[in-house]
């Protein structure tokens, strides 16, 4: 039989349903893992999720769209989110999201032609004092200064190079 790629997702999120159960409390679980593995929860991933948990698709809908880390569409492997909220911007925000969308020549809301970033802004990561914070992926960074910031994104593309992140041709 031919594995498509839509079948290897219905495998996927299946598996995901054995591991963290049927019950809804595993609903945002499972959305995390397949947003870590396809970078986005796609409509058709939404409606498995739904059928398999037996809920509407609107309830899995409105789970993606409430959550900041979770995207209905397709995001770069680095998700940049920057936080927006009053203490960072005193802290000089402005200058951080200039030079990262200097950097990689899109704004915020937007992914790289490449699919390698995007750029988000976050509600309070929690580090007011702090500022400006922003998150890489999972990893959260302070104090960070338009310098500092792009020696984070060499860094991100150095990964590429050195293929510490892995472009997953299965996807
Ligand atoms: Fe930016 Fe709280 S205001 S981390």
């Amino acid at each position: 039989m031919l594995v498509t790629k839509q079948n290897r997702l219905e495998a996927r999120i299946r598996e995901w349903v054995e591991q963290f159960g049927r019950d809804r409390s595993a609903l945002l679980p499972i959305l995390q893992e397949i947003q870590k593995k396809y970078t986005y929860i796609s409509k058709h991933a939404m409606q498995v999720v739904a059928h398999e948990l037996d809920i509407h698709p609107v309830e899995v809908y409105g789970v993606v769209t409430f959550y900041s880390f979770l995207s209905d569409k397709p995001q770069g492997k680095f998700v940049i989110r920057l936080c927006s909220t009053i203490s960072c911007d005193m802290a000089g925000r402005d200058r951080v999201a200039r030079q990262l969308q200097n950097d990689l020549g899109i704004k915020f809301g937007e992914t790289t032609p490449d699919k390698k970033f995007s750029l988000e802004w976050s509600s309070c990561l929690g580090m007011c004092d702090q500022g400006p914070a922003l998150l890489i992926n999972d990893e959260i960074f302070t104090q960070v200064t338009p310098q500092k910031c792009h020696e984070l994104l060499n860094e991100c593309k150095k990964a590429f190079a050195s293929h510490a992140v892995r472009q997953e041709a299965d996807q």
